[in-house]
């Protein structure tokens, strides 16, 4: 596939997703969304691919939001339509990626900015980003997951004052309230997110993609999330990385995983 608004490169495992329209702070057009749909959707077959890491171009926003211009003269209908498709085809594809997915916030991550780097396992953020969900100053409300995720991340309270004030925060008060994961400096911050997801693929490929599905189930409504651990916590017993973990802890030395399911 050719992609007008991605950048996309794999090395050493991992594909690097860079949103690539900065004139509009990579704004999230329907192009946009359709080809991270794709990109992510491919990267679960390629064998090349372990990990995602997820940013914006430039230097100045990982992603502005949905692209406002877009949706501007949209009715009821249509308005669900954008939400429930977004949250099918790219928010929740990308939560329920079993390869893990950090993302890289390179400036303002707003709206379904904030939305998209939510749906990732792991936030890095550089030290100028600003995080916020601004819906209501256009009359909205977040519509790709940000009403649950951000409340899941940070708790009712932080996450309603941060939706009703539409306030935008620093890295350094997102790191406080356990929106991202770490802050770094511009020039840091995709070795940091390289090093987070490089420690992780030396592990299990299969325990890894069981922990995700456990973690997100007790997330998922009508699942349980603890009968799911039960499960997966089960198959893990019949993988071959199981024999290799188990026989190089034994003979101690490290690990050979093949994530061969
Ligand atoms: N949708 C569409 N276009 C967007 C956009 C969005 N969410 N965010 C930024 N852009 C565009 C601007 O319209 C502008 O395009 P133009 O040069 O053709 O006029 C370009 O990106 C640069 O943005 P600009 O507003 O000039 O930059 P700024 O530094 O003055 O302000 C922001 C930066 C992020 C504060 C401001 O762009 C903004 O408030 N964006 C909207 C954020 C938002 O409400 N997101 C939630 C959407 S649901």
């Amino acid at each position: 596939m050719k992609y007008e608004n991605l950048l996309l490169k794999i090395t050493n495992r991992i594909l690097y997703i860079t949103i690539n329209r900065e004139s509009k702070l990579n704004a999230l057009n329907k192009l946009t969304l359709a080809e991270l749909h794709f990109a992510v959707t491919d990267s679960l077959t390629n064998p090349l691919i372990g990990g995602i890491i997820l940013t914006g171009s430039g230097n100045k926003a990982f992603v502005a939001g949905a692209d406002i211009l877009e949706f501007s003269s949209f009715n009821a209908d249509e308005g669900g339509n954008l939400s429930r498709e977004g949250h099918n085809k790219v928010f929740n594809v990308i939560h329920n990626c079993y390869k893990p997915i950090v993302a890289a916030i390179n400036g303002f991550a707003l709206g379904g900015g904030l939305e998209l780097a939510m749906a990732c396992h792991i936030r890095v953020a550089s030290d100028n980003a600003r995080l916020g969900l601004p819906e209501v100053t256009l009359g909205l409300i977040p519509g790709y997951g940000g009403t649950q995720r951000l409340t899941q991340l940070i708790g009712r309270g932080k996450a309603l004052e941060m939706i009703l004030t539409a306030n935008m925060i620093s890295a350094n008060e997102a790191l406080n309230i356990g929106l991202v994961n770490y802050v770094e400096t511009p020039e840091n911050l995709i070795t940091k997110a390289e090093e987070i997801l490089n420690k992780i693929l030396s592990h299990s490929s299969t325990a890894v993609a069981s922990a995700i599905r456990a973690v997100n189930a007790g997330l998922t409504d009508g699942k349980d999330g603890f009968e799911a651990e039960i499960n997966e916590f089960s198959s893990c017993f019949t993988t071959p990385d199981f024999q290799e973990g188990i026989a190089a802890f034994k003979e101690k030395r490290k690990p050979m995983f093949t994530g061969i399911a």
